[in-house]
């Protein structure tokens, strides 16, 4: 029974539908409601390989079809139709998008992105003569004046760990505009939050391991194009680099795909209940997320977003004493970037996990979102006994901590123009990751 999906064409479904439905086998009485997971790595051949004909499973692979076409239809709503590919990892196609850039030519990117991302960068400088230009990726003026002369912009938008936000038409239309090729890393806000491509992206980004996955059982990624042509190198590289997906982990993303709408809607209400709180919070002296009013990516993710993505960069305030009885007293006021365990597929910062949601919030008001309070026994990031505000205690704040050694070492790479892991702009942000 082949597990080949129907072609997939400009969708005006809506994003809620297409999760639940592409990528399945034609509708035949008796067929498969679900792909099955083809385990093969060659197919048979009438002699001499066709264009488009499966051959080895390194070059294509039907196992990967129903969730690369879930996942173009998403990403390209009801717009021209594009090609998904799928790769090993995020990182397998963070690499391929680097790939693209000549010797010697120039990437502009984020200031803060995500970490292993830019530690690779790091690395193709030095390697391959490439220039890296830093930006503020929501200074608008400060991306265009960095474009002049680029081949690649990197866009994160919101960033991992900041939850800056681009302004993405604006940063795309002028890469567009001077021959500057345009990613965009969408793991953070989901086809379902936005559609780069709509805005002027020539490739979309994705750690699908994160939300489109769901479940913290697959390490995958992907990228999306309009572009046949960029699509063919795309394809090429991955053939081989050999950076590719095995059956199984692909079918269990598309499997977690089917409740993104379901997750992410949850997700994104209890992240922003959360920042409200934790804005309110005596300890905290900074919380970043798009959805507070006063949040300095606000209006331009209110225009350009569905929503604001569930997660939320926290500074603790010095007198929290977090990470202080950790670090020996010298380490106060970091940030961390924290989500409500398990809505991105996996958390690298642990914020500790929200109630099981419907458990009442501390002030009763119960609602959709009530993630403070006592969670399985255990003392949650803010329980706290009696009214008030709780308390935030060192057992979450301690955890985005790195151990000193590795952020000394980190600190040291940093400032001789090196590794930028857990370090960038000396601040020592932990991403999410
Ligand atoms: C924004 C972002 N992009 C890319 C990646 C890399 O993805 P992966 O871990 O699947 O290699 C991550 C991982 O956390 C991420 O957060």
């Amino acid at each position: 029974m082949s597990t080949t999906p129907e072609p997939h064409e400009a969708s005006e479904l809506s994003p809620a539908t297409v999760v639940v439905s592409a990528g399945r086998p034609a509708r035949v009485q008796g067929g498969h409601i679900n792909p099955s997971v083809p385990m093969n790595s060659t197919y048979v051949s009438q002699g001499v390989v066709t264009s488009g004909e499966l051959s080895y499973a390194r070059g294509d692979n039907d196992a990967w079809h129903p969730f690369e076409e879930a996942l173009a239809t998403l990403e390209c709503g009801g717009g021209e139709p594009g090609e998904a590919l799928v790769f090993s990892s995020g990182m397998a196609a963070i690499a391929a998008v680097f790939a693209l850039v000549p010797d010697g030519g120039t990437i502009v990117l984020p200031r803060h992105a995500y970490q292993a991302g830019m530690v690779l960068a790091g690395q193709i400088r030095d390697r391959h003569g490439v220039t890296l230009r830093h930006v503020d990726i929501a200074d608008t003026d400060a991306v265009v004046a960095a474009l002049d002369g680029a081949d690649l912009l990197l866009a994160e938008s919101p960033t991992n760990p900041m939850l800056e936000v681009a302004d993405l038409p604006a940063v795309l239309g002028a890469a567009r505009a001077r021959g500057v090729r345009s990613v965009v890393d969408n793991t953070f806000a989901t086809p379902l939050g936005q559609r780069p491509l709509e805005h002027g992206a020539d490739i979309v980004l994705h750690s699908v391991t994160k939300y489109l996955a769901g479940h913290s059982d697959v390490v995958l990624g992907a990228l999306v194009t309009r572009d046949a042509e960029l699509s063919a190198t795309l394809r090429e590289h991955r053939t081989l680099h050999g950076a590719i997906a095995g059956p199984f982990e692909v079918w269990l993303a598309l499997r977690g795909l089917r409740t993104l709408a379901l997750r992410f809607e949850r997700a994104q209400a209890n992240a922003a209940e959360l920042a409200r709180r934790l804005a309110d919070h005596p300890d905290v002296a900074e919380v970043r997320h798009p959805s507070l009013p006063g949040d300095p990516g606000h209006e331009r993710a209110t225009a350009q977003m569905n929503g604001f993505g569930a997660i939320i960069g926290v500074r603790p305030a010095e007198r929290s004493g977090v990470g202080r009885r950790r670090a020996g007293g010298r380490r106060r006021g970091r940030r961390a970037a924290v989500a409500p365990r398990d809505v991105a597929g996996r958390c690298g910062v642990h914020a500790g996990a929200p109630p099981p949601l419907g458990h009442r919030s501390r002030d009763g008001a119960g609602g959709p979102a009530a993630p403070v309070g006592r969670h399985r026994g255990r003392r949650g990031p803010l329980a706290g006994p009696g009214p008030g505000p709780p308390r935030l205690t060192p057992w979450l704040w301690a955890r985005p901590l790195r151990p000193r050694v590795r952020y000394r070492r980190n600190r040291r790479a940093h400032n001789q123009g090196g590794s930028v892991e857990g370090a960038q702009e000396g601040l020592g942000h932990r991403a999410v990751g």
